[in-house]
């Protein structure tokens, strides 16, 4: 398996933490990697705020981020900002999500923390920045029993899904088959295409990229030597979600192509104007193939 591969295959949410810090050194190296790390949009000025202690933010950000307000409460937390431009949540998710897997390979855990408003956050945390509050993420050690979520919205299958999570104490995914598409929407791709493109492997890890409530809201498209990501809208979750989903699945496609095919590059916008793709669905960007 290749590095990227594991790492994604390793990575879970972490919602309770030993009350150990993680080393300085350690931290830095997470800073280090956002600076340096690969970015969607690199035009987009970004700024990484660590809170080293945690607690006063646990404290302060109760009730206004988590879901349904309910904090995670972590021995630090990261919180990014970003320039307002065309693309600046998807690329939060990008650029976070690398930090994220550079945790793993760190063998420190995280989850992302969703919130609603950008002011509140600033507030509540006094940050000085002129630019908006997009990514929160808790970092630390995990107890050695991971929460996995449960009851979510899993197409109406809650029992099989719940099963799954049973079996493999791993979140619910859903199939390749059910998010990749052939040559046309709703056209299940059958695995054999993927084997022969080199794409197999990068869709099997790419399913376990985390998503807000584990709604999976990704489907894509293969089609004229062009993969195109589409997101469904959700009224479960906001606008700023749905980004910040596709953003972390781009970066997952990012960096397991690249290790096992070529470098993609992707491009925001519908190459796919005469397809007929449901409503609630919405084209985020594509790349060559
Ligand atoms: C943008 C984003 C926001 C999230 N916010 C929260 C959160 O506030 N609270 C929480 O417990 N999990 C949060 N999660 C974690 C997801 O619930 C988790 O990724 C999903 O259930 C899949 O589980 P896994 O990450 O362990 O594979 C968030 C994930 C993403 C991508």
């Amino acid at each position: 398996m290749k590095n990227h591969a594991k790492l994604i295959k390793n990575r879970k949410s972490t919602r309770d933490y030993k009350s150990v810090p993680v080393a300085e050194e350690k931290l830095e190296v997470l800073i280090d990697f956002f600076h340096q790390g690969k970015r969607l949009i690199p035009e987009i000025e970004m700024e990484i705020i660590l809170f080293r202690e945690g607690a006063s933010v646990f404290e302060k950000l109760k009730g206004i981020a988590g879901y349904n307000g309910i904090m995670i409460e972590a021995p630090h937390y990261i919180v990014i900002a970003s320039e307002v431009k065309e693309g600046y949540i998807e690329n939060t998710g990008f650029v976070g999500e690398n930090v994220i897997l550079k945790a793993v390979d760190e063998e420190i855990d995280t989850c992302w923390i969703t919130f609603e408003d950008s002011h509140d956050i600033k507030n509540a945390l006094e940050l000085k920045t002129d630019k908006e509050v997009t990514g929160i993420i808790a970092v630390g050690y995990g107890m050695d029993k991971k929460k996995i979520l449960h009851g979510v919205d899993t197409g109406g299958n809650y029992s099989k899904a719940d099963m799954r999570v049973i079996e493999d104490n791993t979140s619910f995914r859903y199939a390749i088959e059910e998010i990749v598409y052939y040559k046309e929407w709703g056209t299940p791709i059958d695995n054999m295409v993927l084997e022969e493109r080199g794409l197999a492997e990068a869709f099997a890890f790419l399913r376990l990229a985390p998503s807000t409530q584990n709604l999976q809201p990704w489907k894509f498209v293969l089609k004229d030597s062009m993969i195109v990501l589409t997101i469904k809208d959700r009224k479960e979750i906001s606008l700023k979600e749905e980004k910040m989903d596709a953003g972390i699945v781009m970066l997952s496609f990012y960096l397991l192509a690249s290790e096992t095919l070529y470098e993609p590059h992707w491009y925001l916008g519908n190459p796919l104007e005469e397809e007929k793709i449901p409503t609630d669905y919405r084209v985020v960007g594509w790349c060559k193939l």
